[in-house]
């Protein structure tokens, strides 16, 4: 009988993991779940016999595929794949997924969450201001892009986009004005929304310079990756520029040192919690489940993302 290991050090809710056992029982294989694991070790010993994986934000790394003998397939429940080793995955012909647009909406939401909470003074009765008639910039404009784009309308906000690797006609056909660079998305937009993946390419990209082409009361929202972030940069940015807000479902590594010095312009969660709804968890593990099944039973590679 074949194993799958799910193995989130951050747990799907009940009815997702109900959800994925169902999928799984209906294919004969068996669930293994490792929730909550503190020590790398954990992950090591569970992952030994089974032939395939679903994790989360984990770290997925040669030593933990060195570890997992027989595995065949890792699916990272979610979009960003960039906790996976994919140079490690395809040496050791493991074959790697995401699960794309299956929490999106999720953290779609979560952007306008943080956005009022920041423009209500968090909450503290303070004199705020509103959302209507502001400009957003959907910085990458895929599944999530898609869907702060719907919400911004709802809002009545004036919408733009910029994406490289999407068509200006797409955009427009969704209401969402496509600017030509970043540089012109940051100098026309008050909100700049970031959905990049964390890459060479993009790590530290946005930094002072970008940054600084922002009009008064700028507020960039991050349900991206902090390793997308010039910390320095921003810290030096938000030092000259009081107006600056900065909102982030991803805690910096200089969280410290925010709190210290820009009290009442940042935000950040907890614990990164854009994906974490109940819907989120069903949709993009109950994805995964499926993914594992039709690849391991009919080699169906949809959504592999290492070659
Ligand atoms: C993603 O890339 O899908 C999101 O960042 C969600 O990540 P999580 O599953 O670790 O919450």
């Amino acid at each position: 009988m074949k194993k799958v290991l799910v193995a989130t050090e951050k747990p799907f809710s009940q009815i997702a993991i109900d959800e994925i056992k169902i999928v799984l029982d209906s294919a004969g294989f068996q669930l293994e779940l490792l929730e909550k694991y503190t020590d790398k070790s954990q992950l090591l010993s569970a992952v030994a016999d089974v032939d395939a994986m679903i994790v989360r934000s984990d770290k997925v790394t040669s030593e933990v595929l060195d570890a997992a003998k027989n595995l065949k397939i890792v699916v990272r429940a979610g979009a960003g794949y960039d906790n996976l080793d994919l140079d490690a995955c395809t040496q050791r012909e493991v074959v790697a997924m995401n699960t794309p647009g299956q929490n999106s909406n999720a953290v779609a939401e979560l952007v306008f969450g943080m956005m009022i909470y920041g423009m209500r003074k968090q909450f503290s009765g303070g004199v705020g201001s509103e959302l209507r008639g502001k400009s957003i910039g959907i910085h990458a404009y895929g599944n999530v892009g898609y869907y702060v784009g719907k919400i911004a309308h709802g809002f009545d906000m004036k919408v733009y986009g910029y994406d490289p690797y999407v068509s200006a006609d797409r955009m427009q056909a969704h209401g969402v004005e496509p600017l030509a660079s970043v540089e012109e998305l940051y100098r026309t937009c008050e909100f700049i929304s970031l959905h990049i993946p964390a890459n060479d390419f993009t790590k530290n990209s946005i930094n002072k310079a970008l940054l600084s082409m922002m009009p008064q009361g700028a507020v960039l929202v991050n349900t991206a990756r902090k390793e997308v972030i010039d910390e320095d940069g921003m810290i030096e940015l938000m030092d000259e520029r009081p107006d600056f807000m900065y909102l982030s479902d991803i805690s910096p590594d200089k969280a410290e040192e925010f709190k210290k010095r820009f009290p009442g312009r940042y935000f950040f969660t907890p614990k990164k919690m854009g994906a974490q709804t109940e819907e989120a968890n069903v949709n993009a593990g109950v994805a995964a489940a499926r993914q594992i099944v039709s690849y391991l039973t009919s080699g169906d590679e949809t959504f592999r993302v290492n070659r």
